[in-house]
């Protein structure tokens, strides 16, 4: 199975998760544009969606689903969303598709988040992926320089502008040990809006495509 497949049948397997639930939260990314293709056949079943990013939302859209403001909505019953990549204890790396900002409000808001991934997403430790950290435009440097001192290597995200219209620093050579304590060192920088690691507020279930088996934890 190509690695799209993998997406997609990770994505399938999502679908009962939300089964009866009317105001769901939906993420951004390539596997839940997937997810968002199946919803499309359960429309009558939506009562709509709050969306982590533009995309998501012109996509929801696109297949029928409205599009709603969480301040409306209040709590969530259910978010659905991938990541970049997952440890054993649930803990996420987010951010590559630049929206971890809204997904991490929205994560916050949800009682129940399901992270859904095709295996090469599973890791024992955070931090080969690049971590995104979002900023406001003016900080950009100096929030790079106070990075440094933590031991990682920032690179400027060019030609990225996020939904929010701020700037992404992706922060390479972490070997992120603690996930919580350096999620909270992060957000105490000056100039950060978020950090893309999800270790405070981990997934509640992890649902992985490996060949022909999905994992669930
Ligand atoms: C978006 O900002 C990210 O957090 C995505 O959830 C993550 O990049 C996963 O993307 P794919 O589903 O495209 O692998």
């Amino acid at each position: 199975m190509t690695q799209d497949e993998l997406k997609q049948k990770v994505a399938h397997a999502a679908l009962p998760y939300v089964k009866n639930v009317g105001i769901i939260g939906i993420g951004t990314g390539s596997t839940v544009r997937h997810f968002i293709d199946y919803l499309a056949d359960f429309k009558a079943d939506i009562e709509g969606a709050v969306s982590s990013s533009e995309a998501s939302s012109e996509h929801l859209r696109k297949v029928g689903i409205p599009v709603l403001d969480l301040n409306a909505v209040g709590t969530l019953e259910v978010y659905v969303d991938g990541a970049d990549e997952i440890n054993p204890l649930k803990q996420l790396i987010k951010g590559g598709g630049a929206a971890l900002t809204r997904e991490k409000i929205i994560a916050a808001a949800s009682k129940q988040f399901v992270c859904i991934a095709d295996g090469s997403k599973r890791v024992d430790v955070l931090g080969a992926f690049p971590l995104p950290v979002e900023v406001i435009p003016m900080a950009r440097s100096y929030v790079a320089r106070e990075l440094v001192k933590l031991g990682g290597q920032p690179v400027w995200r060019e030609n990225c502008v996020t939904d929010n219209h701020n700037h992404i620093l992706d922060v390479h050579n972490l070997n992120i040990v603690e996930p919580i304590k350096l999620e909270q060192i992060i957000n105490n920088i000056t100039g950060v809006v978020c950090v893309g690691l999800f270790a405070a507020r981990p997934a509640d279930v992890v649902l992985v495509s490996n060949g022909e088996e999905i994992l669930t934890f």
